[in-house]
């Protein structure tokens, strides 16, 4: 498989074929991903909450953003990786808004930018593409926004606020954005913003009508332990929490009987260097060595 790139996104939405993206915010989850052929990773702020156990993403910095996706970046292979704008990032100027999408490009190697908001942030999405950087909007439920919105809550149900919605998906279209991702809209609406535009959209919480899909991989690993909020656009795809916590548990068992390590998982030392220690220290090794002053 070759490296996915913004084309490829054109002409998924051309052909009708839904486009893949997952979360990832490591290495080796990454290249998990991207070994299943996966074809797009967001390393998403969403790390602020599922990697770093913070209430919302409001906290995440351009610091945390680079190190996981650097991080990412190294595992995909194919996959093109998204990276989140945090919080503070772009909302401040323009100028910010290029200059700290630059370093996610730089730094954590990202392929493209994605950041939350629609007609106010038309002006800094073109600025970024200006600079040759590829642009993925966020529309809908934009998490950044949860102290302005009150919660997280799904977007666009009255007339007011669908034809907001539209007017923030056209206006990221505009703006020149390659994909939008279309978060907690109800499904009939998505797919109705989904054909009105010429780029792809990606839901999540918006119904099969979308271009695409992108879940927390959190959520459809069900890795949150127990008791843990699953949001009712998630599906589980494997129960991997239950399956690392009996892991878990059998290796404490094991440690404390004694178990393991067994003769499998352990070097062996040369007899003729065992020989000369005992000789030096005494034969047990249990406690103070034998004559020793
Ligand atoms: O941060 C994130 O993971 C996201 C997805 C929920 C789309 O923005």
């Amino acid at each position: 498989m070759k490296k996915i790139t913004i084309a490829d996104f054109a002409a998924m939405k051309k052909s009708g074929e839904k486009i893949t993206m997952l979360t990832s915010y490591d290495y080796s989850t990454a290249r998990l991903a991207d070994s299943a052929g996966i074809e797009s990773i967001l390393v998403g702020d969403s790390l602020g909450m599922v990697m770093l156990g913070y209430s919302d993403t409001v906290s995440v910095t351009m610091e945390d953003m680079l190190h996981h996706c650097a991080a990412v970046s190294r595992g995909a292979e194919n996959a093109l990786v998204i990276c989140d704008m945090p919080f503070m990032s772009y909302q401040t100027s323009v100028y910010d808004a290029v200059r700290n999408a630059g370093r996610l490009m730089q730094e954590g190697r990202a392929g493209a930018v994605k950041l939350e908001g629609g007609t106010d942030y038309a002006e800094h999405i073109r600025a970024i593409v200006k600079a040759s950087i590829p642009v993925c909007g966020h529309i809908g439920l934009t998490p950044q926004s949860v102290n302005a919105f009150g919660g997280f809550k799904v977007q666009g149900k009255t007339a007011d606020a669908a034809r907001r919605l539209i007017e923030d998906a056209l206006a990221v279209e505009e703006a020149g954005a390659f994909a939008v991702v279309l978060e907690c809209v109800p499904a009939e609406l998505a797919e109705y913003v989904s054909g009105m535009l010429s780029i792809p959209t990606i839901g999540i919480g918006a119904g099969a009508g979308c271009g695409g899909q992108v879940l927390v991989y959190q959520d459809m690993l069900a890795m949150y332990g127990d008791g843990g909020f699953t949001p009712k656009f998630v599906k589980r795809f494997a129960d991997a929490g239950s399956v690392m916590k009996q892991a878990f548990g059998e290796y404490i068992k094991e440690v404390k009987d004694g178990s393991f390590p067994a003769e499998q998982h352990t070097f062996k030392a040369d007899r003729s260097v065992m020989e000369e220690i005992k000789k030096l220290y005494g034969s047990k090794g249990d406690g103070a060595a034998e004559g020793a002053e």
